[in-house]
């Protein structure tokens, strides 16, 4: 109902009269202060004027269900929207939807995270809404072995999307999925799965995005939207888009294959052609990163002319 209140409120310029807004949702007027009172408390700035009614004055810059899906226009990502002021971390809260059997497309978004989490169990720095935390609920029906190629697809999308909305950012990919400006750390992508032996049952993409984190709340390798163009970003319309070219890299790769995900994280690679360093069983190798395997894994040219593939963990720029 909430909703409805406020799709009317918006649409219509102007003042809307109590009455009217009690007619065309048939609730009761005391009904209507409630719904205005909770907007008014989400932070949303509703003005009532004695005799004219309400008209709707600003939203919160806060992702709120109603805000993401308001012209989001995809036809699964964030058809459900769960949002929280604080959460531990949104993986866990995903995890758990997941498991309910909500279905795919379902978003869970924080304002901040207490225990945000990264890769290889980092931490995930989350101050209150200064950047985009969020978990996607997948269920692609992929073999275990091709989940990683979602992770690739999260890192093109991405970094399409970030240079759809801010063109002067442009955030090139360190494999397997971290999105550097300047060489420094914008975006990290963490894929948790739930799989029987050939299939997968589902997969929580979580995805975090620094946009208008200072520098005080930045660690000294990463950065942010605001610090590298000087002015802040609307977080809303930057999280919309990353779920419209999500999606539409996901289709595409479920449809027809991995080729493009592929293709689109070769032209927006910051790693191949670099030399890189990484350390396997405890033994330090640098080497040439030549190529990216099929499977999404770096080929490796070592210095001895052996050609090795990396599949999991991180390499040095
Ligand atoms: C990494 O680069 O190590 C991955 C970072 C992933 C962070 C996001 S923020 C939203 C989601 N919730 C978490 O706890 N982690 C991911």
């Amino acid at each position: 109902m909430q909703t409805r209140i406020l799709r009317a409120l918006r649409i219509h310029e102007g003042y809307l009269s109590g009455e009217e807004i009690s007619r065309a949702l048939n609730i009761s007027r005391a009904a209507i202060w409630k719904y205005m009172d909770h907007l008014r408390a989400l932070g949303y700035e509703i003005e009532a004027f004695p005799h004219r009614g309400y008209r709707f004055v600003s939203a919160p810059d806060k992702l709120l269900p109603f805000e993401v899906q308001h012209g989001l226009g995809t036809r699964k990502f964030g058809c459900d929207v769960h949002h929280f002021e604080s959460v531990a971390s949104t993986m866990d809260e995903a995890f758990r939807l997941a498991l309910e059997g909500y279905p795919e497309g379902t978003v869970v978004v924080a304002e901040s995270q207490t225990k945000g989490r990264g890769r290889m169990g980092r931490h995930w720095s989350s101050p209150k809404g200064r950047g985009i935390y969020f978990s996607l609920i997948l269920r692609p029906g992929i073999p275990p072995s091709q989940a990683s190629l979602l992770t690739l697809a999260a890192a093109v999308a991405l970094s399409e999307a970030i240079e759809t909305v801010v063109p002067q950012a442009q955030a090139r990919i360190k494999w397997p999925n971290d999105l550097l400006v300047g060489g420094k750390k914008l975006c990290g992508i963490l894929t948790e799965l739930r799989a029987e032996t050939d299939r997968v049952q589902f997969v929580v993409v979580g995805v975090g995005i620094n946009v208008n984190n200072t520098a005080p709340q930045l660690l000294p390798e990463a950065t942010s939207l605001r610090a590298e163009t000087g002015v802040s970003w609307p977080r809303l319309l930057i999280f919309q888009q990353v779920l419209r070219t999500f999606e539409k890299i996901y289709m595409a790769f479920l449809r027809h294959g991995p080729g493009a995900v592929l293709e689109g994280w070769k032209a927006r690679s910051a790693t191949l052609g670099c030399r890189v360093r990484f350390t396997e069983r405890g033994v330090a190798f640098v080497g040439v990163a030549e190529a990216l395997a099929d499977d999404g894994g770096l080929m490796v040219r070592l210095p001895d002319g052996k050609l090795v593939k990396r599949v999991a963990g991180d390499v040095l720029l």
